[in-house]
């Protein structure tokens, strides 16, 4: 009896050990690979690091570029160009003015009527649409053929629901969300394709030409008056409500910005005359580059596998086309170094895949277990039963690079303040101290979904603002979103280049 319970108790003893054994081997294992995803996050946060030393490195470096692009072509991978807008909106504007509005995800159309005093948009009508995937990259016929065709929808039900039969040629204004290189307000010559738009027969082509043509072609008596990038539309709306707008930002599929400046500090354009002494320029600020700028190995494969190399550098770290991707790259390292996400799901090859509204869906989640995350893990990537914690590690992911991207165009920002001397330190010289430097109140429009409908983004963006510009200054800079401002504003400025209105012919240049 005594041997045989001894017998028993050893084996269940070993026994116990064994499965013991199994148990924290599975464990350290499983300890292992955790480790080894959140070491993949840390290197992640450290490559994306953002302290506010290194973001006033991106605003001088902004400044300095941006002087340099005036300069002379080609100074700079900042193109800074003219847009040969010299004078904004004032509401005065008087009539019912088109704009076709093109640059993005989105295309629009919209009509509105304009009152005549600062602030009275009578009306507003305004058709979206999404641009079909193949036309980005087909030829520019399909591409006019469709833009026109819907602008020709437009009219027709304009026609039939208000029979606004109009006795003169109507005028649109044209936003055209690419780099342009303009020769007038109304001509002006594509320079290359971004956001994943390719249509080679377009590039160096005069973009108005192609547009009335296809109008004609549509049998449309309709008019292009202005040609604008969205930015400057954005400006022209922002300027129409508060005359203290300086400069607009769009952070949306793309981004850019563009601001007032003095007509003598266009360097390369010696010479230029404008009824105000100043012009809107386009800086085309996503090709922005700075050794200052946090870059990852994310960013540089994403660089390489995209359709433009080395080019919108900026906008490949902050705008909405990229985030999802570089989000969906540092997934798919997490899920190749560890099975905590299970198996490599084919999903998270594909580029592209998760868009930057999921990846926003995703950050701010604010159900107590996630549910939202393990949603889209499981609905849009296929990644399954993915535990607590995991998900936790995604929002993480999420917070680091839109965290980044949101501070890096706060420094943008401050670097076109520092330009025009309204950042508090008296500009790119530094020549008047802080406390000598008259703050202006400084108006910025902005628009773009990740600053209008990505809280936690806008809510980075001003926490860097105010670092960098210290809470005085910040004080006097006002961020302000308008709506639609690329395509309204690019009504209003149709407005006031109008046939009907003098000087709207005056300012060109030879190309
Ligand atoms: C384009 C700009 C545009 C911006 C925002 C960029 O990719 O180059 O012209 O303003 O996107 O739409």
């Amino acid at each position: 009896m005594g041997k045989l319970a001894v017998g028993v108790a050893v084996g269940v003893a070993v026994a116990t050990c064994a499965v013991a054994g199994v148990v924290v081997g599975r464990r350290l294992r499983s300890r292992r690979k955790w480790r080894r995803v959140v070491g993949v996050l840390r290197e992640l946060e450290e490559s994306c690091e953002t302290p506010v030393g290194r973001l006033k490195q991106v605003v001088d470096a902004m400044a300095v570029e941006m002087h340099a692009g005036l300069a002379s072509e080609g100074g700079s991978k900042l193109k800074m160009l003219l847009t040969f807008v010299d004078r904004l909106p004032t509401g005065s504007e008087i009539g019912t003015y088109y704009a076709l509005d093109l640059g993005g995800t989105n295309f629009r159309v919209l009509r509105v009527q304009l009152g005549g005093t600062r602030s009275s948009i009578l009306s507003k009508d305004v058709k979206r649409q999404r641009i079909p995937q193949h036309l980005m990259t087909s030829t520019s016929e399909d591409l006019f053929d469709f833009i026109t065709s819907k602008l020709k929808q437009f009219v027709e039900q304009e026609e039939t629901v208000s029979e606004a039969a109009q006795s003169r040629t109507r005028e649109l204004g044209f936003t055209f969300s690419f780099p342009v290189k303009q020769i007038s307000i109304r001509s002006g010559f594509l320079i290359r394709w971004t956001k994943g738009f390719a249509i080679e027969d377009m590039i160096g082509c005069e973009i108005i030409e192609r547009l009335q043509a296809a109008l004609m072609k549509k049998g449309l008596d309709m008019c292009a008056t202005v040609l604008v990038n969205d930015t400057v539309g954005i400006l022209a709306l922002g300027h129409y409500y508060d005359a203290d707008t300086v400069a607009a930002v769009k952070i949306g599929t793309g981004t850019n910005a563009c601001y007032m400046e003095r007509a003598d500090a266009i360097i390369k354009c010696q010479g230029l005359l404008t009824s105000s002494g100043a012009m809107v320029v386009n800086m085309e600020w996503g090709n922005f580059w700075s050794s200052h700028l946090p870059r990852t190995t994310y960013d540089i494969e994403m660089d390489m596998e995209s359709p433009n190399p080395n080019d919108q550098g900026f906008e490949k770290m902050i705008s909405g086309m990229y985030l999802g991707d570089i989000f969906r790259r540092v997934l798919l390292r997490m899920c190749k170094e560890s099975d905590v996400f299970g198996p490599v799901s084919s999903k998270l090859l594909i580029p592209f895949v998760l868009e930057m509204p999921l990846m926003a869906a995703m950050h701010e989640d604010d159900t107590p277990d996630l549910k939202v995350v393990a949603a889209i893990l499981r609905e849009k990537l296929e990644i399954q039963d993915v535990p607590l914690k995991a998900r936790r590690l995604v929002v993480k992911v999420c917070d680091v690079v839109t965290r980044r991207a949101a501070r890096l165009a706060a420094a943008g920002i401050v670097g076109i303040l520092k330009k025009i001397g309204r950042d508090g330190t008296g500009g790119i010289t530094g020549s008047r101290s802080r406390s000598d430097a008259k703050m202006r109140r400084t108006v910025v429009a902005v628009e773009g979904s990740l600053y209008t409908s990505y809280m936690m983004f806008r809510e980075y963006l001003h926490e860097a603002l105010n670092e960098i510009l210290g809470e005085d200054v910040a004080q006097h800079v006002v961020l302000r979103t308008t709506e639609d401002g690329s395509c309204v504003g690019a009504a209003l400025l149709a407005a006031l280049h109008s046939s009907s209105s003098s000087s709207s012919e005056g300012l060109h240049r030879r190309r």
